[in-house]
């Protein structure tokens, strides 16, 4: 079974035959006038001159905002700036007529995306879509459930945190905050802002938490075919997150990339480029290599993790391309959840990289923070869209000094951040080194490929009994076939072996395996691949699930504790809040059951017990109660089951881990 999906879009030789084969397609993009403007999706200008819409959302914001209001995107062509790129007319507004993955968590809707897809090289991973390889975290599993949460409740809550934001935003009240229309005291040392890095580190480092399966883990024995062999001549696999604001250019670049490297036929590249520019969104036609369905292509905007391949000298790499639109955030830590590196992509052009740095609206930092938490300590950064600020290296400078300062406060090492300024549109310093002058006057360091290859190859527990998280499910009822997607975070597979399917508790047997649409023998810890299974319900594979060793089953609950950091910016939390909860690929409505304790960020050690409410840079434990229950391990035994993000209002409050599993289902 195919990882790679060609009946989206139908393919005619005829039409495009040898004749391409030499088509410079370089040449071709170069040239097309509508390409060189540096902001390609306009904002539209309505016939009120005192406002101006947002093609992203359709928002009509105030002449005075820059960017928009409600998506963050930046307007274009911005006042005065005399930057347009002519091509205006063609442009379809973004419109919300789908709910986002947030709002059907939050109203408990069920998803409606069931698209086709199509690529020779892509997979794009659908966790509800039985037959398209999208990835978006809505599971059908989880969002079945859907969530309680009345509107009333609804607004009771925003009004509470409401008050909570309002006296923690004004100076000198920051200790104080109002429930059930009583004013609260919080002592000043228990709301210190404290350094996110120190904290993250101890949230994902220091965790001692409980005991769990590590022990019985312990008795596993790997048989000797599951360890790697150093001359088997594989290439490792890298997982490469590729993160960052909407609009920064993170699927031109990965379109290029795969092109530059023999990923894209010449033959496909112009096809893309053909459709693209017959839609007037010619510039978008790396990006739609990797932006297949109908839906994100009119919209010009990534919507599900795109997962394609390609080879360096030491990696078989797997890029995992996010959408950067604050409403798709469930689908970026869906795909990132797999990262072993990531690439963040910024915005060089004036005004983009500030509005992605953008605390409420940008996703510069969020994607930052959601990517550290995950474990992710080696980090790219590429500075895209250096031709539109003519390879400034002042401009380079100032986003490396504003960047790399919130990185640092995130967790980030300067050593294990690189940063390459480039032009995915200009093919500069992509891989091989620049060739403009101006860049090449003050930039001697890597290009991307050179440092992409420079990251060091990522520990595998190759030690420890299967686990893989399912991101998605490709069924094929006329065989009675399902293939599971994803990447195994520890253990291995071949063909004949017999797996645990959780949290149904069937057992399937391996029919076969694939990498990159290709058969493969074995899989191990570290491979993203699909695995076909027989001797199985179909609808017992399900997106979120997770495929495990038969005497080793991972653990399935409701009832959690959880040691987290709420993220600059958040709501305050209380007992009672209503959360999205995600972990691997899943995601469950969950609300806060007991605020255990308020934790030292700097030692870990317990400041305060049962605290009445978390506010924005605390560090804290708390328990949560799951609408439906959850494949979850504690963060001491199985990192990857163990890591969650907690959501509310349509971003993300908080980041942690799984230090307990309270209750379990039978
Ligand atoms: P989302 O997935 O929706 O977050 O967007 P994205 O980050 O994938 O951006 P995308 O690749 O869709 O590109 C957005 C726009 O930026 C497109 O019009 C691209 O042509 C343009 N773009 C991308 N890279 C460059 C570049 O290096 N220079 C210029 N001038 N434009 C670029
Ligand atoms: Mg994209």
């Amino acid at each position: 079974m195919p990882r790679k999906f060609n009946h989206g879009l139908d393919y005619d030789d005829d039409d495009y035959g040898d004749e391409y084969d030499d088509y410079d397609y370089d040449y071709d993009i170069d040239s097309d006038a509508e390409d060189n403007g540096n902001l390609p999706k306009p904002n539209q200008e309505t016939d009120s001159s005192s406002i101006w819409r947002c093609s992203i959302c359709t928002y009509d914001n105030d002449q005075s905002m820059t960017t928009c209001d409600i998506c963050g995107v930046l307007r274009n062509p911005l006042p005065l700036s005399g930057i347009s790129n002519g091509n205006d007319l063609k442009t379809v507004p973004f419109k919300f007529d789908i709910p986002s993955p947030d709002d059907m968590v939050t109203n408990g809707l069920h998803s409606s995306k069931r698209g086709p897809k199509a690529s020779a090289t892509v997979r794009k991973d659908n966790t509800s879509a039985p037959m398209s390889a999208r990835f978006s975290n809505s599971s059908s599993l989880m969002m079945s459930k859907g969530s309680n949460v009345t509107g009333n409740e609804n607004n009771q809550l925003k009004d509470e945190e409401h008050n909570l934001r309002s006296s923690a935003k004004s100076p000198g009240t920051l200790s104080s905050y109002h429930e059930g229309g009583v004013e609260h005291t919080l002592p000043m040392d228990e709301i210190k802002p404290p350094i996110l890095a120190r904290s993250l580190d101890s949230v994902s480092i220091n965790d001692r938490g409980g005991t769990g399966k590590a022990a019985s883990w312990g008795q596993y024995k790997p048989e000797k075919w599951m360890l790697p062999e150093s001359e088997d001549g594989l290439l490792n696999q890298l997982n490469l997150a590729i993160v960052g604001h909407v609009d920064s250019g993170k699927s031109t670049l990965s379109g290029r990339l795969l092109h530059l490297l023999g990923r894209i036929s010449q033959k496909e590249m112009h096809k893309h480029e053909k459709e693209a520019k017959l839609q007037g969104k010619g510039s978008f036609a790396y990006a739609w290599a990797l932006d297949e369905s109908p839906e994100e292509r009119e919209r010009g905007i990534t919507m599900t993790v795109a997962v394609a391949y390609f080879d360096t000298k030491r990696y078989r790499v797997v890029v995992l391309d996010s959408p950067g639109h604050k409403d798709f955030v469930p689908n970026m830590i869906s795909g990132a959840t797999q990262a072993d590196a990531a690439l963040l992509v910024i915005d060089a052009s004036i005004g983009s990289f500030e509005a992605g740095m953008d605390g409420s609206k940008g996703q510069t930092k969020e994607h930052a923070q959601l990517i550290r938490s995950f474990g992710v300590d080696q980090l790219i950064v590429a500075v895209n869209k250096m031709d539109v600020v003519e390879y400034s290296n002042d401009r380079f400078n100032l986003i490396k000094r504003q960047l790399g300062t919130f990185l640092r406060s995130s967790g980030f090492r300067d050593s294990s951040v690189l940063w390459i300024p480039l032009s995915a549109m200009e093919n500069q310093n992509l891989v091989t080194a620049p060739s403009d002058v101006r860049l090449l006057s003050w930039y001697k360091g890597p290009y991307l490929l050179d440092a992409i290859d420079s990251l060091h190859p990522p520990t595998r527990d190759v030690l420890k009994p299967l686990v893989m998280p399912i991101c998605d499910v490709i069924k094929s009822p006329t065989m009675n076939q399902v293939s599971a997607c994803g990447k195994l975070e520890g253990g291995a597979l071949r063909s004949g072996v017999k797996v645990l399917v959780m949290p149904s508790g069937d057992v399937g047997t391996v029919r076969s395996l694939e990498r990159d649409s290709r058969p493969c023998a074995i899989a191990r810890s570290g491979d993203n691949v699909a695995v076909v299974l027989q001797g199985i319900d179909t609808s017992k594979v399900i997106a979120g699930g997770v495929l495990c060793h038969p005497n080793f089953p991972i653990s399935i609950a409701k009832h959690l504790e959880l040691k987290v950091l709420i993220l600059d910016g958040a709501s305050p939390i209380l007992i009672g809040s209503q959360l999205e909860f995600h972990i691997h690929h899943a995601k469950e409505a969950a609300r806060v059951e007991k605020m255990v304790s308020l934790l030292d960020p700097k030692t870990g050690k317990v400041m305060k017990k049962a605290p009445r409410c978390l506010l924005a840079k605390q560090s804290a434990v708390i328990e949560v109660v799951l609408q439906g229950p959850v494949c979850a391990e504690e963060f001491s035994s199985c990192k990857a089951l163990g890591r969650v993000s907690l959501r509310a209002l349509g971003r993300t409050i908080a980041v942690g881990i799984v230090t307990r599993v309270i209750e379990k289902e039978p």
